[in-house]
């Protein structure tokens, strides 16, 4: 768990609950993009990897596959799929690749991103730091698309979607906790659309 430093503003609707640490986490949370040399333990992979399997998804098909990386080399093959924002991917100690197959669920991208967010939550969870790095409709320098080189890279078979990849190491930034009074309300319609004033 990670410690509680801010309180909830008055205003901020707040539920006691077994799950209050949920309230807290969510506020916590950020991406993190740089991680010390520590590797990460066994048992936090397996409960990081075991939150993308408790992912719920459309009918329940599970269309997704992961595959967890530590090899230097191979994170370091995986930061060139994209000219900007892989860098991560090179300074992590872990990474966790978000596969799909299109074939199996026509909610594949919906689906493989909820998984995405469980893994980065359980992280925030155990106190680690993630970063989720876009490969689906990204490309490299060159105009390959970024996909094919993670495929390449990972020996992911052509028929599979990969959509992103999650980022896990131990932290090596502080990021503020989210202000709950900046949060944009605005963007919640009740009971009907409302345009802006
Ligand atoms: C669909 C999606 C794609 C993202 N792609 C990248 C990326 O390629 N590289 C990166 O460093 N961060 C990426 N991020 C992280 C966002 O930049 C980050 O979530 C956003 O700036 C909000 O910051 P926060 O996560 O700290 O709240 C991505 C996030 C999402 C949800």
């Amino acid at each position: 768990m990670p410690p509680v430093s801010i309180a909830p503003s008055p205003d901020t609707p707040h539920y006691p609950s077994d799950m209050d640490h949920l309230q807290q986490l969510l506020i916590e949370r950020h991406s993190i993009r740089r991680y010390t040399a520590e590797a990460v333990d066994a048992d936090a992979v397996r409960l990081i990897l075991q939150a993308a399997l408790l992912a719920p998804s459309s009918k329940s098909k599970r269309p997704w596959q992961f595959v967890a990386v530590e090899n230097k080399d191979t994170l370091t093959a995986l930061a060139a799929c994209k000219d900007f924002g892989a860098t991560p991917i090179s300074r992590a100690p872990l990474a966790i690749a978000v596969v799909a197959d299109p074939a199996e669920s026509d909610c594949f991208v919906e689906d493989a991103s909820i998984a995405a967010a469980f893994m980065l939550l359980q992280a925030a969870e155990l106190g680690l730091g993630a970063c989720w790095i876009q490969v689906r409709g990204r490309f490299a320098g060159d105009g390959t698309p970024a996909e094919d080189i993670v495929r390449d890279t990972l020996g992911i078979p052509e028929h599979l979607a990969v959509l992103c990849i999650v980022t896990v190491g131990h932290k090596d930034e502080e990021r503020k906790p989210v202000d709950p009074d900046k949060l944009l309300w605005e963007k919640v319609h009740v009971e009907k659309w409302q345009d802006p004033a």
